[in-house]
């Protein structure tokens, strides 16, 4: 692999060539693994999704992005709109480090309405002569004439006494007609926490409200992403933790995004809450961000993929792609993951086959596709543990393993392909709360989402199988199962294409 300088890191998009971007970009058409459906980056890396929100009829969906190498380089926001949160239309960079405070990075962000305007809030990242962070939180305005202004000097302009320069992330939210920013950060003695400040305008000025007050006291060395919502008359914290050290099945990824249910008090800030838990149970989920809907359905969209990991695709200079929207709910005081309703407008093709499988790996029908959403639906089960084989050709499957006495559900990518590395296992297991009756999946290239019984879990990877690994194979350990498969193709979702 390239080793990169600082220097080419560093390196702004203004300043490569246009041979330089053409090259690169005909590498990155080239590779196999390109997404069919999901938000990608034309060259370079992508992280995590940014500025989510339905404005005006539409919706903005912005990313980190290192545009000239599969790195975590300089960073900028490049920008997408939507009519519908799952067709997309690609728009171009939205903020640049242009200014001294994000010179080198216009880290993650949120967006939000204020009078009828749309306006962002993100981390200048700067990194002084000393090569140490110094972050800011910046406001920028989009203009009556569509253009980003940033409104400087930044609003927040460095952390509060108690905290280290590790402070990022500002998620905006409006609650009883004022503005809120919940911000990632990292106390002085190295653990993690968010911190909240308040404004009534968005230029401000910004005071800090103070931490908020959970039992997660000594929870990792950085809260990054933080995000607050009510859902269903509770109040939810979402945020992305380093450093918590794997129990059991749970934690696994080098980095956890998770979330607390309880009650906030806005004037203490104390919030009493549940256990810490995993949104996702697979291998590739990271910082993910809420918006609510046009039908103010609350929405995340997560990052499919991890940091300081190298991926199969970085030699081919780009890295990673958006996750599907998933709609939240809370239900049984539990919070559960659908996949979009709008997902159902990218279904082509429907095939549907009833049937059973048991022991002898068997066909329920000759499904070939590497783009595709598959429901199943078990009708009667009997078997002690049920295997569906996707992507699967004679040398590769990524499985699906079900095994019925204890509602455990496992994703083995041993034999999926080229792997991520370093490689952290080559399994994921979670435990159903009720026995499995659906599985909804959406492969993709290079992908899979696994929603389990209407989001009760979700799975997310990425795999990187050769193109021939387009079968569905299903068998069981004993027993039989009867099943209904309905596959969807998928026709692609983006628009400019
Ligand atoms: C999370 C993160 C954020 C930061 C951004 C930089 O993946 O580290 O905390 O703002 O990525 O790209």
């Amino acid at each position: 692999m390239k080793e990169w300088t600082r220097d080419e890191r560093y390196r702004k998009l203004e300043d490569a060539t246009a041979e330089e971007l053409a090259s690169l970009k005909e590498t990155v058409e080239n590779s196999r693994y390109r997404q069919k459906y999901h938000i990608q980056p034309s060259t370079g890396l992508l992280n995590d999704p940014n500025g989510l929100i339905y404005f005006n009829g539409e919706y903005h969906i912005s990313h980190q992005w290192f545009p000239l190498g599969a790195v975590h380089g300089l960073k900028y926001w490049d920008h997408y709109k939507s009519k519908d949160l799952v067709h997309y239309r690609h728009d171009g960079v939205l903020l640049k480090p242009d200014t001294t405070y994000d010179s080198h990075g216009v880290y993650s962000g949120s967006a939000f309405e204020f009078e009828g305007a749309l306006y962002y809030m993100y981390t200048g990242n700067h990194r002084n002569a000393e090569w140490e962070r110094e972050s800011t939180q910046i406001i920028a305005k989009v203009n009556d004439s569509g253009q980003v202004e940033k409104i400087l000097p930044p609003v927040i302009l460095q952390p509060p006494a108690g905290y280290t320069q590790h402070f990022r992330d500002p998620k905006v939210f409006m609650k009883d007609g004022k503005l809120y920013a919940i911000i990632g950060a990292q106390r002085a003695n190295e653990t993690g926490c968010a911190v909240l400040y308040e404004a009534a305008r968005p230029e401000g000025p910004w005071s800090f409200k103070g931490e908020i007050q959970t039992a997660l006291t000594d929870f990792g060395y950085m809260w990054e992403c933080p995000d607050y919502f009510q859902l269903n008359g509770k109040d939810v914290l979402v945020f992305s933790p380093q450093g918590i050290e794997s129990k059991g099945n749970q934690f696994q990824n080098i980095y956890q995004s998770g979330y607390i249910i309880g009650e906030l008090d806005f004037e203490t800030l104390e919030m009493t809450h549940g256990d810490f838990v995993e949104l996702d149970n697979g291998f590739d989920f990271y910082a993910p961000q809420t918006l609510q809907d046009e039908a103010q359905r609350r929405v995340m969209i997560g990052w499919m993929g991890l940091p300081d990991t190298e991926y199969p695709t970085d030699a081919e200079g780009w890295a990673h792609c958006l996750t599907l929207p998933r709609t939240l709910v809370i239900e049984d005081g539990k919070l559960k993951q659908k996949p979009h309703m709008n997902l159902r407008r990218l279904r082509d093709n429907r095939e549907t086959a009833l049937g059973y499988a048991n022991k002898f790996l068997k066909q329920l029908h000759p499904y070939e596709g590497e783009q595709y959403e598959l429901v199943i639906d078990i009708l009667d089960n009997e078997a002690s543990a049920i295997e569906f084989h996707l992507r699967a050709s004679k040398d590769e499957a990524t499985v699906i393993r079900y095994e019925s006495d204890t509602q455990l559900v496992k994703l083995e990518r041993f034999d999926s392909g080229r792997l991520p590395t370093p490689v952290e296992g080559t399994s994921r297991q979670t435990h159903l709360d009720t026995p499995l009756r659906q599985l909804r999946v959406f492969v993709d290239t290079s992908s899979i989402e696994i929603f389990c019984n209407e989001g009760e879990r979700v799975l997310t990877s990425r795999i990187f199988s050769k193109p021939t690994s387009n079968k569905i194979k299903v068998a069981t350990d004993s027993g039989q199962v009867y099943l209904k498969m309905t596959k969807y193709d998928i026709e692609g979702a983006n628009q400019d294409d």
